[in-house]
């Protein structure tokens, strides 16, 4: 980042959390940013109030591009279309990565295409295609600065891979991690959302609550940083200061640590290489932290993050396969339809069902996934 250049940026996503904590980065940093676009899903009155503050010269939605129209000048764009107009816009110097779920890849494969940088919240991507888009990347000198918390930990601490020996990911636990595997069983709605340190989309805590976030995090470290599964260890860690470590060869261990806050990894990866004060509100105290506490993963409890380690290791369209059945099983938990501990039985039986393809085409991706959530939606109904 050029210091007295403005990094022009897209959003996509914009109306989410990580979205609505991007864009607080950015009014902290006007100097620093011109929006060019701005793309978020169903929520119009708020991408609207986006554009009339922001001022990006184009947004998108899923929802009818009449609901957008309000005091703003921006380019009206629709659904999918608008979102590759967007990536394939070459005046962004780099596109942050914001939407939930499979919407992601391929706008992401898009910006990729057009040698545009990526900061990746989005993990649903890596874990579908990770191989594809990495490799697209790597051709078109394209950087993915990773947004997730961890990642982000994990591409500060590392300067050569080949000098590392492990990945220890952190996790913070969740809601249930004192909680016993009956108390897992009658969990409500409500209390599967009440995650003790992230407020986060719906999806994304979900999936911290079963720890399956975790898995889908082994599966983008694994593809972010090129490292062996057998190399990518996780630890829970309640109070969340540690975002994660490396370990080197010869046993010294770099972590990073800071308040638990998306804003921070969100700056990192959207200003990168530069540091700026930014949002930061305070400084760090280890006096005030007082305690870190580390504790191992119990995989009876959750056993999401070993079907993780199992797709990952599978590899091919398994990934995809664990995440569409995972995606699916989320949806109909939210909806009423099926208990906490379901997600993880559907998963794995979709897993079991699955008929893996090795080195997949993008194409052959999205028929497995369109497939699976099939099949999961259909074995759901019938429970
Ligand atoms: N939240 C976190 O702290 C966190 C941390 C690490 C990684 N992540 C990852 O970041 C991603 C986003 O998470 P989140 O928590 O911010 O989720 P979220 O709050 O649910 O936000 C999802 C965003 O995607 C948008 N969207 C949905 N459908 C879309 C479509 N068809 N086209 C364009 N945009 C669409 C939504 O728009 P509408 O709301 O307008 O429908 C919303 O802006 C996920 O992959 C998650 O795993 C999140």
């Amino acid at each position: 980042m050029e210091r007295n250049k403005k990094r022009k940026i897209s959003i996509i996503g914009s109306t989410g959390s990580i979205g609505t904590q991007a864009l607080e980065v950015i009014e902290k940093l006007q100097d620093k940013f011109e929006i060019i676009a701005l793309a978020g899903g169903k929520n119009s009155e708020l991408l609207k109030q986006q554009a009339e503050k922001f001022k990006p010269k184009y947004i998108s939605s899923s929802c009818e591009p009449e609901k957008l129209l309000g005091n703003h000048n921006a380019k009206i764009l629709q659904g999918e279309e608008g979102l590759e107009q967007i990536c394939s816009n070459r005046e962004n110097d780099i596109i942050l990565m914001a939407c939930s779920g499979r919407i992601g890849l391929k706008p992401t494969l898009t910006a990729i295409k057009n040698g545009i940088d990526i900061a990746l919240a989005n993990k649903e991507t890596l874990v579908m295609a990770g191989d594809i888009v990495m490799r697209e990347a790597k051709k078109q000198d394209v950087k993915i600065i990773p947004v997730d918390s961890e990642h982000c930990a994990i591409h500060q601490c590392i300067k050569d891979i080949n000098q590392v020996d492990k990945l220890i990911i952190t996790a913070s636990g969740g809601p249930f991690l004192h909680k016993s595997i009956e108390d897992m069983k009658k969990a409500t709605v409500e209390q599967a959302l009440a995650h003790p340190r992230w407020n986060m989309g719906k999806k994304i805590t979900v999936d911290s609550a079963t720890l399956m976030n975790k898995g889908l995090e082994i599966i983008e470290a694994h593809h972010l940083f090129n490292i062996d599964y057998d190399n990518i260890d996780v630890v829970v860690h309640p109070q969340s200061i540690v975002h994660s470590a490396i370990e080197y060869k010869d046993g010294s261990v770099i972590a990073q640590l800071g308040l638990p806050s998306m804003h921070i990894p969100i700056q990192y990866a959207i200003t990168y290489p530069e540091r700026f004060e930014g949002i930061k509100s305070k400084s760090f105290s280890f006096a005030e932290t007082a305690r870190l506490d580390f504790i191992a993963p119990d995989f009876e409890k959750f056993p999401t993050v070993k079907l993780a380690y199992q797709a990952g290791r599978t590899g091919g369209t398994s990934t995809v396969c664990l995440n569409a059945a995972n995606e699916e099983a989320v949806f109909a938990f939210l909806d009423g339809k099926i208990k906490l501990y379901n997600i993880y039985e559907i998963t794995k039986k979709m897993m079991d069902e699955h008929t893996v393809i090795q080195n997949p085409t993008i194409d052959e991706i999205f028929e497995v996934d369109k497939k699976v959530r099939e099949l999961t939606r259909a074995y759901i109904q019938k429970m």
